[in-house]
């Protein structure tokens, strides 16, 4: 079983140097499969749910490299296969292959995707798409199978700015006939990336980034080159943990903008930070006070880092009310933070948090991803010594992490037994 042991209460002084976002490597990897020739991308950082993706692609033929933080991929020799569960259930992002297979074939086979279990996460938006583009889709044995003898362009509208939809249109539409528009698209940073990769493989691709993404089909891509945007989630972990245990710290390699709503509500707690450049310095700061959180689609609140501001939350003065409102399932480790010394009242999606809470350290779990990260907060700032069980949800999204924070002074280490 894979386990953390963290030994709390260190204070953490230097530099963590942040990686390349999973939320957009996720994407273009199965981006890449839309063209036969040769991509590069940079800034790739080294999780589990890149390994699979790799496999996935190794599968249907793709030759990829992965060394030092750049992937190669040559597609001259990649088969259209049907992906079974073996590759599709490991992750959520698997569902990218829907989009790139679809455009490229006109026939993707793929099992139902996977992924952290934050509530029931359908993707009705993206079937709907499709088969708005054209697509007839049956569902067998747990599998999708996905038809058409063209992509024709059409106008979408989302109920809710999808992230995954956003991308998996973009996925199938550039190398459709005519012109698609996504209208009321989703605006997070990763979706540029996406777009910005497909741009450099010769798709031609408007507005992403804003509420409507128009996608004017071409007859082939070619080579393509991209540099992965930082994480900004993981930046929002770290600079979390700034402000409970810093001294001397900074997080390097942040987009400002990407991480403006999480900055204003640690304003608001009373958190004290200095930006500069691409770099944020940020130490512990006293008499932190309570602040209302709810999450939402960029540029609202990322849902990604609602529970890690959940630990943070208890140790500030007061009330705070934190409401998830993305995900119907994304408290499940509020009763670990009970366990730990904090006074939390659930229902639902809102939590009422009452603060400051000392945390003391106790075996937990990290029931999913955020959670995990939601967990190491905690053991970090506890008395004592905290073990974290089922991390292997924690490795799926943050790279190196055990070694990124035992250089800045904490106290983990890493079991596999
Ligand atoms: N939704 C639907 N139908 C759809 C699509 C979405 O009802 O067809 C609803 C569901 O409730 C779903 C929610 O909208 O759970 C959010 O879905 P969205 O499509 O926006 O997100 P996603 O593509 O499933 C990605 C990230 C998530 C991140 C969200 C929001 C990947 C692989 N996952 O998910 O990342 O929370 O965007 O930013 O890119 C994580 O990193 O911990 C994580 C869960």
């Amino acid at each position: 079983m894979k386990r953390l042991i963290i030994k709390g209460g260190n204070l953490l002084n230097g530099t963590v140097k942040i990686s390349g976002a999973k939320n957009s490597i996720v994407a273009l990897l199965p981006a890449s499969m839309l063209t036969r020739g040769k991509c590069v991308i940079h800034n790739v950082p080294d999780i589990s749910d890149v390994h699979i993706l790799i496999d996935t692609m190794r599968f249907l033929g793709s030759k990829v490299e992965f060394n030092n933080g750049t992937i190669t991929i040559d597609n001259s020799n990649i088969v259209n296969k049907k992906i079974d569960a073996e590759y599709a259930t490991k992750l959520r992002a698997s569902y990218y292959f829907m989009g790139s297979l679809l455009g490229k074939y006109h026939h993707a086979e793929i099992a139902y995707p996977g992924g952290c279990i934050i509530g029931s996460r359908p993707i009705d938006i993206h079937l709907s798409s499709f088969r708005k583009l054209g697509a007839n889709i049956q569902e067998k044995d747990g599998h999708y199978i996905m038809d058409t003898d063209e992509i024709v362009g059409n106008e979408i509208f989302f109920d809710f700015p999808s992230v995954g939809a956003t991308i998996n249109v973009m996925l199938t539409a550039v190398l459709g006939k005519g012109t698609t528009k996504i209208i009321n698209a989703a605006r997070e940073p990763e979706i540029k990336n996406v777009a910005d990769f497909l741009i450099s493989m010769g798709a031609n691709i408007e507005g992403a980034g804003s509420g409507i993404i128009t996608i004017n089909g071409v007859s082939e891509l070619h080579d393509g080159e991209i540099t992965v945007i930082p994480d900004r989630i993981e930046a929002g972990t770290y600079i979390i943990l700034g402000a409970l245990l810093g001294e001397d710290f900074t997080v390097e390699g942040i987009v400002e903008e990407h991480l403006y709503a999480l900055l204003l509500k640690l304003k608001d707690a009373g958190v004290t930070y200095k930006i500069d450049g691409n770099k944020i310095h940020i130490n512990k700061c006293d008499n932190l006070k309570g602040v209302n959180v709810k999450t939402g689609v960029y540029p609202g609140f990322p849902t990604d880092l609602g529970q890690p501001m959940s630990t943070f939350l208890t140790q500030c003065f007061g009330q705070s009310v934190f409401e998830e409102t993305i995900y119907e399932n994304r408290l499940r480790h509020i009763p670990h933070l009970n366990h730990m010394g904090a006074n939390i009242n659930s229902l639902s999606s809102k939590a009422v948090i009452i603060g400051p809470s000392e945390l003391v350290g106790k075996k937990v779990k990290a029931t999913d991803l955020r959670a995990g990260a939601a967990m190491l907060v905690a053991g970090m700032i506890a008395s004592g010594t905290t073990t974290i069980e089922n991390i292997e949800h924690i490795l799926r999204g943050y790279e190196n992490i055990v070694d990124k924070l035992n250089n800045v002074g904490a106290d983990i280490t890493y079991i596999d037994d």
